[in-house]
């Protein structure tokens, strides 16, 4: 037997705390191993984000993007339109746990219910006014209206949407944690998804009729 100040007992101790705490959970995409890691989207290699460019190869302008200067076009049936530079569509980003999306609303427009399974997001809405809205774990609802230069925050994986409020066209920038957060719009991934989800499932979830469904899906495409 051993006290509890005897050496063993405290080793012990520090083992047992060492194993429960809980993982660093700050970041959504792990910590860079190098100043930067420029995506080669073209190899064929599959690894937890994309292989480096070889470092010869790397240029300037792998580190500049400007596909966010142009209005998005919102003929769509939200009226709004999202524009990402994810790593993607901006190479640099690759490992570095960043990106950003420029979104354009038509006067009404929506971007509609949806979550981002990878990343947090920051958004700063720069014209127009914005309903910015997320349903907690807890089903409780925080929403408010933005004018420029006002900021919100929406915890990872939660759903939420931004509806243009205001009389004319409105824009937001919106920031990530992940270098590609992914994203899963509520409406299309229930009912647009291939092959469909059978009716029986979303008659049930939804205690509504086939009709009802089916009136939802002829809107999605499925
Ligand atoms: C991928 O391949 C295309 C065509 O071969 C080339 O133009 C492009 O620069 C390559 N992209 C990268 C990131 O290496
Ligand atoms: C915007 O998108 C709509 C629908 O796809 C298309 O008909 C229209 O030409 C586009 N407008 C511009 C300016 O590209």
């Amino acid at each position: 037997m051993f006290s509890l100040s005897s050496p063993p007992f405290q080793l012990l101790c520090c083992l047992i705390v060492l194993f429960i705490l809980p993982l660093p959970s700050r970041s959504a995409d792990p910590d860079p191993l190098q100043d930067f890691c420029v995506a080669d989207l073209n190899s064929s290699v599959s690894v937890n984000g994309f292989p480096c460019k070889p470092a010869e190869q790397v240029v300037s302008d792998d580190f500049f993007f400007d596909g966010l200067r142009k209005e998005g076009n919102t003929s769509n049936i939200f009226g709004a339109t999202v524009t990402s530079a994810n790593v993607f569509t901006f190479a640099g980003l690759n490992t570095l746990g960043l990106s950003t999306n420029r979104v354009d609303f038509a006067p009404g427009g929506i971007n509609p219910p949806h979550s981002h399974p990878r990343a947090s997001e920051t958004g700063v809405v720069i014209v127009g006014k914005l309903l910015v809205g997320f349903v907690t774990g807890d089903n409780v609802f925080h929403s408010k209206v933005l004018s420029p230069g006002e900021m919100f925050v929406i915890p990872r994986g939660l759903v939420h949407f931004q509806l243009n409020v205001g009389e004319g066209k409105a824009l937001a920038f919106t920031s990530f944690n992940s270098h590609f957060p992914g994203v899963v719009i509520s409406s299309t991934s229930l009912f647009g998804s291939t092959p469909s989800i059978p009716n029986a499932v979303l008659t049930k979830a939804f205690q509504v009729g086939d009709d009802v469904i089916n009136g939802i899906r002829s809107k999605f495409g499925s």
